[in-house]
């Protein structure tokens, strides 16, 4: 299927060396590249796998453990490379086959690890399979792969159910036959260019463990699933019904969602991966409604780790982050997977921007509110997130305090959710602005040749080179808070975290030897120091055996 040659098996003495440690990943931070905004190297305005391959130090000096690259396949881009027409090759624009190899190779040489993108939920339209399924006609056996069905109505003209696509507007599409007639429906519950496989046909899971293979092969650590929670979907398709279901998703288990089917490929998934040497993993996208829902991600016999979107769609508050920070570690506690924690990504507003606005409003805001406020509040929640146990994910760009860009025009824009509307609400652009890495310079050190979306005027100052230095940067917070986990790895390790007493809107909790503490209200409190500063967010007084803490300040003590 592919067309390009296979890259010889990566180095298994680098892979040895890198994976020193067993279960490396249950306090590793991971980074999210987003290959298409990290780093430009031919100046196309694109990024691609070289840009990312030269800026690999910039990533260990950072101080992250592994790399997860969002995908970077053979795709028509329908959805960012999230339609893969073919998994087993590299979309040109990104580079080829011998480029990953050499990403990957790279990467071990310096530590870090690399997890790829895997998005078995749907395939692209111009998958091969999916052709030849619309060529062959009604009946064809390629159809069983996808869930084609005929029409409901008179003439079969109203789609088979009533399910909506994520990105808005109905979840089906009617196909053209091959002899130019109205025909059968498909079901995307994403774009219409992101065509459903039907998980219950043998040749979908046959050719899923064989992709795992080929990249495991190639030598990668771990892969993310994309939509882990969509593969299976209730038996029979039924109509949701009388539901609003932009109310539902996320609050209840769906018909197409989240379905106890799903476990089952994870538990054939888990034994491929456990023939390779290596410590290698899985973390899955799985949006369930609660996160004792997703711990069924997470058993033993199944995933290593699975997002926290509970943490990462709440607000700025002591008590309700409380709430989620103990939750998820009691539904991680009883199936011994990690916690992990978020607060930014690909698809929702950068955090710098969540905090600026006014607490409720969700994971996709269109305001840029008040910066300075989100930004203290990003550093300080930042700290939060790092000094709690287990996993943490960072998505490019945040160590720079990078808001999400509000006012792209929209004929810039290419998320494909914001032409749907009224689905996922599409301004996912935002937050895939490519980054700055340089002062001047035609898109800021992205590339030569300009950007895909483009950047805002000030984004210079907030670039690599202008933050190195500066004691006072949030690229220097996150360098010390990343130093400082790696040398006490005793930060992120653990399941647990012990509550100290604190005033109304702060937080406080004691990790062995490491002091944490939040304050998450709008006025200065001040605390009995534990012991040393490590670590703070802002600026903070220490008098006597009281230390004040500015509001949205989060400061690290060690009591060693
Ligand atoms: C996941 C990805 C998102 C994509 C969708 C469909 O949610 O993170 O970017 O649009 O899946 O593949």
């Amino acid at each position: 299927m592919s067309q390009q040659h296979l890259a010889a098996p990566a180095d298994e003495t680098a892979v040895a060396t890198v994976a020193q440690h067993r279960d490396w990943w249950r306090g590793a931070v991971i980074y999210q590249v987003y290959p298409r905004s990290f780093a430009d190297s031919n100046g196309d305005g694109m990024g691609d796998l070289e840009g990312v391959r030269a800026r690999l130090p910039y990533l260990r000096d950072l101080g992250v453990d592994a790399v997860w690259l969002s995908p970077f396949y053979a795709s028509p881009q329908a959805d960012a490379g999230y339609d893969v027409a073919d998994y087993r090759a590299v979309d040109p624009m990104f580079g080829n086959l011998l480029d990953a190899d050499a990403l990957i190779r790279d990467a071990h040489g310096l530590g870090l690890r690399i997890i790829v993108d895997l998005v078995p939920n749907h395939s692209s339209d111009q998958h091969e399979w999916f052709k030849r399924a619309l060529a062959e006609g009604p009946g064809s056996p390629l159809r069983e792969r996808y869930h084609f069905r005929p029409g409901k109505g008179k003439n079969g003209e109203l789609p088979p159910n009533d399910w909506e696509s994520i990105f808005g507007g109905p979840a089906w599409t009617r196909v053209t036959e091959p002899d130019g007639t109205p025909g059968e429906w498909y079901l995307h519950l994403f774009a219409p260019e992101q065509p459903d496989f039907n998980w219950e046909h043998p040749a979908v899971g046959d050719e899923f463990r064989s992709i795992l293979r080929f990249w495991l092969d190639m030598g990668v650590d771990g892969f993310r699933i994309d939509v882990a929670h969509g593969l299976v979907k209730a038996e029979g398709l039924p109509d949701l019904g009388d539901h609003d279901q932009l109310k539902l998703l996320g609050n209840d288990v769906m018909p197409f969602f989240d379905q106890d089917g799903v476990h089952e490929v994870y538990r054939q998934w888990r034994t491929v991966l456990d023939e390779y040497a290596g410590d290698r993993i899985f973390v899955a996208e799985a949006w369930t409604p609660t996160v004792e829902r997703t711990a069924h991600y997470v058993r033993p016999d199944e995933l290593h780790q699975a997002f926290n979107f509970q943490y990462l769609s709440t607000d700025w508050d002591a008590d309700e982050l409380r709430v989620v920070i103990d939750r998820t570690l009691d539904a991680m506690r009883p199936v011994g997977a990690p916690a992990t924690w978020v607060l930014s990504n690909h698809d929702v507003t950068r955090h710098a921007t969540r905090f600026a606005n006014p607490p409720g409003l969700g994971t996709q805001i269109r305001t840029e509110g008040d910066r300075a406020l989100g930004l203290r509040r990003a550093r300080a929640a930042t700290l939060l997130m790092l000094a709690l146990p287990g996993s943490a994910y960072l998505y490019q760009g945040e160590e720079l305090g990078l808001p999400d860009v509000v006012d792209l025009p929209d004929e810039v824009r290419q998320d494909p959710a914001y032409f749907r509307g009224a689905g996922q609400d599409g301004f996912r652009d935002g937050c895939r602005v490519p980054i700055p890495w340089t002062r001047t310079g035609s898109s800021y050190g992205f590339g030569t040749g300009g950007s895909w979306l483009p950047q805002p005027a000030n984004w210079g100052e907030l670039s690599v080179e202008a933050q190195t230095g500066d004691p006072h940067s949030t690229l220097e917070l996150y360098r010390a808070a990343l130093a400082a986990r790696r040398e006490h790895p005793s930060l992120g390790a653990g399941e647990s975290l012990e509550w100290l007493p604190a005033p109304d809107g702060v937080l406080s909790f004691r990790r062995g030897e490491f002091v944490c503490v939040a304050n998450t209200t709008t006025t200065p409190v001040t605390v009995p120091s534990p012991g040393r500063v490590l670590l703070t967010s802002g600026e903070v007084t220490t008098t006597g055996t009281e230390t004040t803490l500015p509001a949205d300040t989060t400061v690290w003590w060690t009591t060693a």
